[in-house]
């Protein structure tokens, strides 16, 4: 596959069938941080009522720092782990406290907040900053593992670093934003991870994985 071709063709497809999800009217880096904290073990049907909530609730990072735990943990409640909410709570008061109630506008500058890892920075970074750094997750291990052949094992230590340069090849420098939301997007609802769409998939003729019939194994993932 010709890079910048997969890329124009991954944006077609994100045009025609992406969902409207709320989180994607922003660029706002604190409403993206905190859909992306409630997406990081919640599905999106699940964590959209919540994400509404808090966004209503606590407009902005000032608001959410000065609310009390015991409120914050409430509004949480039914999502599970509550350590992301406390570390979410924490992390405000870091942004507040440090940063003068600013977002750090860079990948490397995000990675200093508490709880915000390589995809969490790269996907703020990226939504928010236009920044072309690829926020890699499940979703998109998939999609490259599958088009491309990537046979490295995801739970092998040297994958992320090597899916991430898979996906720094392909992101394209002019709208890095529209092509992060699209790999993930491609990936939860064309590429899924059973029964994926191949017939009416628009890389049906150039994916590895269709052309071998080796969806069902890749990614290649060990047991734990
Ligand atoms: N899961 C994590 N981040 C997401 C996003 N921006 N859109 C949809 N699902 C997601």
């Amino acid at each position: 596959h010709k890079d910048a071709t997969f890329s124009q063709k991954l944006i077609q497809w994100y045009h025609r069938h992406h969902r409207d999800l709320p989180w994607r009217q922003t660029t706002d880096p604190y409403k993206i941080w905190l859909s992306e904290i409630i997406l990081q073990q919640t599905r999106v049907v699940q964590g959209m009522p919540y994400y509404l909530r808090f966004v209503e609730k606590y407009p902005t990072v000032q608001d959410l720092a000065r609310a009390d735990e015991q409120d914050v943990l409430r509004l949480w409640q039914g999502l599970g782990y509550y350590s992301r909410a406390r570390n979410m709570h924490y992390t405000a008061r870091q942004v507040v406290g440090e940063f003068g109630g600013k977002f750090p506008d860079s990948y490397s500058g995000l990675l200093k907040l508490k709880g915000v890892g390589e995809y969490t920075a790269a996907a703020i970074a990226s939504f928010a900053f236009n920044e072309a750094v690829p926020a890699v997750d499940g979703n998109v291990y998939r999609v490259l593992a599958r088009i491309f052949g990537i046979k490295t094992d995801i739970m092998h230590s040297s994958a992320k670093r090597e899916f991430t340069a898979a996906a720094q090849r392909l992101i394209p420098a002019d709208d890095p934003a529209t092509f992060n939301q699209a790999m993930i997007e491609f990936g939860a609802i064309q590429c899924q991870p059973v029964a994926p769409d191949c017939l009416l998939c628009p890389f049906n003729e150039s994916c590895y994985a269709f052309e071998n019939g080796m969806q069902s194994f890749l990614p290649v993932k060990s047991k734990k």
